[in-house]
């Protein structure tokens, strides 16, 4: 059995190898649910003239809508550990000469900017990545980089929410359940729900919770079909491990509408936005 803590052990690594990070599958994730994940990012009250950190950018993929929400005036920043992500990134970022846009590898355990520097932060499907003991550091330094009043967001994913049909309905709850048990990456992602606690513990004010219900049906477009497929297919192997496993059929023609049977509806996960204010304390 794979040592489900083990970094990699979820497959799709990138060269820092953490599990679910490869460009390919993270693209293919943001293509797939693209329309949601903006509509997010705007509801974050981004104005014109802003500085705002992308932390965790991985290829750019928000870059476009953070350039036009802060326009000419404002200024984004971004930052990964992964330098083939920043590479990437600074790729898009030079398609978009209207805003100033600089890139950077770095950690979010140690943010390379002045106290103060931004008006937001923009964390997406990153502190997943984060132990305990990080996450508590890292949303000091997401706190710390933000101006009084200004606004912290982070958006995770619930992977309890997640449910795939035809099929139990429970399969993904079981096997999230089961690898959570233990510290690593699952129980990592069950602690999505638990955010609004570690947002206020960290200082924040104001904190709020959204979520967002992803849903995918039949006939799947090209993009949901890019990322579910290998997506299922690989957490089809990790459930096959822990004895929570799949019908066979769903990590190989599992996206495939006309072979299943009729009314496929195949896929709805939830994505969860938090958004905290930073308090000015006079301190
Ligand atoms: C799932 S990807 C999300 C990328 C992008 N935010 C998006 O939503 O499309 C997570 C990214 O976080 C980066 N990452 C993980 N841990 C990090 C850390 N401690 N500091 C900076 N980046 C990190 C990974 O390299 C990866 O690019």
């Amino acid at each position: 059995m794979r040592d489900t803590a083990a970094p990699g052990a979820w497959g799709h690594a990138s060269s820092t190898g953490q599990g679910f990070t490869h460009s390919t599958i993270v693209d293919a994730h943001f293509a797939a649910c693209r329309p949601a994940y903006e509509a997010a990012l705007r509801r974050v009250g981004v104005q014109p003239g802003w500085r705002v950190l992308d932390a965790g950018c991985g290829s750019g993929s928000f870059l476009p809508l953070l350039s036009e929400l802060v326009g000419p005036g404002g200024r984004v920043s971004a930052l990964d550990l992964a330098p083939e992500h920043v590479a990437m990134a600074a790729t898009v970022a030079r398609s978009l000469p209207d805003t100033p846009i600089d890139v950077r590898v770095g950690s979010l355990l140690q943010l390379p900017y002045p106290d103060g520097s931004f008006d937001a932060v923009w964390c997406a499907n990153t502190v997943q990545y984060l132990t305990d003991d990080e996450l508590g550091r890292v949303l000091g330094e997401l706190r710390r980089v933000v101006r009084p009043g200004g606004v912290v967001a982070v958006k995770e994913l619930d992977v309890a929410l997640i449910s795939v049909r035809p099929g139990d309905r429970f399969r993904f709850a079981d096997l999230f359940r089961t690898a959570g048990a233990s510290p690593g990456y699952a129980q990592q992602l069950l602690r999505s729900a638990d955010l609004y606690r570690w947002l206020t513990a960290a200082g924040l004010r104001d904190v709020r919770q959204e979520t967002t219900l992803i849903e995918h049906f039949a006939p799947l477009s090209p993009q949901a079909r890019a990322f579910y497929v290998p997506a299922c297919a690989e957490l089809a192997r990790m459930a096959g491990q822990f004895g929570t496993d799949y019908d066979s059929n769903y990590g190989t023609d599992y996206g495939d509408p006309r072979r299943g049977p009729p009314r496929y509806a195949p896929e709805a996960a939830g994505g969860m936005l938090w958004l905290s204010r930073k308090v000015f304390s006079g301190s």
